[in-house]
């Protein structure tokens, strides 16, 4: 039943007029009446109610307004042998009352619910709120940065664990156990014969011994040292090249630091190969780089050097060749690797590594966006 223009709930929930019965017939009449009222008002459709007025109906015809008390109270005024009789009239419509009232309130709540949840319903054209999404970590943009010109010249990009055994850190790749190059490194031990990788030289190991020859593989990935100061942090970055194949020469890992470099700096750059030691490598140099801010007449950044120092690299020494299962007498490679935070410290202008690592959201922000 809708509700009339003029209903008034408060109307249809008047208490009856007359408050006491002495009566049979008087009782049954007043039973009627309220039973009456009370399906007046549940016929009403439970959504023209709001939750409050639902209550009031309870309260109403089966609480505390509730007649039927004060009804019970009056048998006393009742004649002997009518009293049972009229008690038990009086609990059967308590008991009707309470089951139709409880359904009723049941249904007005569940309209209300329905009505709530259609006010809230989503709207799939408005547009979304902006979402903040983080961006990478500068270095680890750079890092793969750098892995995309290597794709290009065909390198296939691999991964290696960083807790990583001894062996692979430094016996394969000619560092025995009291070997002084041990010392260029300042190690994490973690366990007997596990360390934090000290460099991303370890994978080649593990190319060369999962994978065989012939070999083109690049990582990049954390390294690990115990040192800490304006350019050197415990965890930072590094880039690894190997190709191991028949013939390979000086020559061959010349033209692939020149293409590779031109790759990541935009344009060709001047590269200088610096006689060094790395026992892997036989033999080995340092890779510096033509200043990219005063091209070579010396500045701040290269400390008036002209040059700055990238990484190393060299020809992939016979011994690592044998140790890691190849015939070195057929096969030759090259390696070369760099720490990613130089690089990007040169491509960012930064002047102290750690400012990267301080967790300082505006200047990852900063960075992202160039
Ligand atoms: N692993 C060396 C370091 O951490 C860098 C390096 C030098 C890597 C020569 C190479 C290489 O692959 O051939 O200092």
């Amino acid at each position: 039943m809708d509700l009339p223009t003029e209903f008034s709930l408060s109307d249809l929930l008047e208490l009856p007029q007359t408050a006491a019965a002495s009566s049979l017939s008087e009782l049954q009449k007043l039973l009627d009446e309220e039973r009456n009222r009370c399906a007046q008002v549940i016929a009403v459709s439970p959504e023209n109610l709001t939750e409050a007025q639902s209550d009031e109906v309870r309260v109403r015809f089966t609480g505390r307004k509730s007649p039927l008390q004060d009804w019970l109270k009056s048998l006393r005024n009742f004649p002997a042998e009518e009293r049972k009789d009229a008690g038990a009239k009086i609990n059967q419509l308590k008991s009707f009352l309470e089951g139709e009232v409880e359904r009723f309130v049941l249904a007005c709540r569940a309209s209300a619910e329905k009505l709530r949840l259609e006010r809230e319903k989503v709207d799939l054209t408005l547009p979304l709120p902006e979402l903040n999404l983080g961006s990478r970590h500068p270095v680890s943009a750079a890092a793969q940065q750098l892995l995309e010109p290597l794709r290009r010249l065909g390198f296939t990009v691999i991964d290696g664990p960083e807790l990583e055994r001894e062996f692979y850190n430094f016996e394969a790749l000619n560092i025995p156990a009291e070997h002084p190059a041990r010392e260029m490194q300042d190690t994490f031990f973690v366990a007997s014969q596990w360390v934090l990788r000290t460099h991303t030289s370890s994978v080649q190991a593990h190319a060369m011994l999962e994978r065989g020859v012939p070999l083109r593989v690049a990582c990049a990935g954390f390294t690990y040292r115990n040192e800490l100061d304006l350019t050197h942090v415990p965890t930072f970055r590094q880039i690894e090249c190997l190709v191991v194949d028949k013939g390979i020469t000086l020559a061959n890992m010349r033209s692939t630091l020149d293409a590779f470099f031109a790759e990541v700096f935009g344009r060709p750059v001047k590269l200088r190969l610096r006689s060094s030691y790395f026992p892997f490598t036989e033999p080995s140099a340092e890779i510096d780089v033509q200043c990219q801010q005063c091209f070579g007449s010396g500045c701040r950044s290269c400390k008036h050097t002209g040059w700055l120092e990238m990484g190393g690299c060299g020809l992939v020494n016979t011994r690592v060749l044998e140790s890691c299962g190849i015939d070195s007498k057929v096969y030759s490679g090259f390696a070369f690797g760099m720490g990613v935070d130089r690089i990007a410290m040169s491509k960012f202008g930064i002047a102290d590594l750690r400012s990267l690592y301080e967790g300082d959201v505006l200047l990852s922000r900063q960075l992202a966006l160039r």
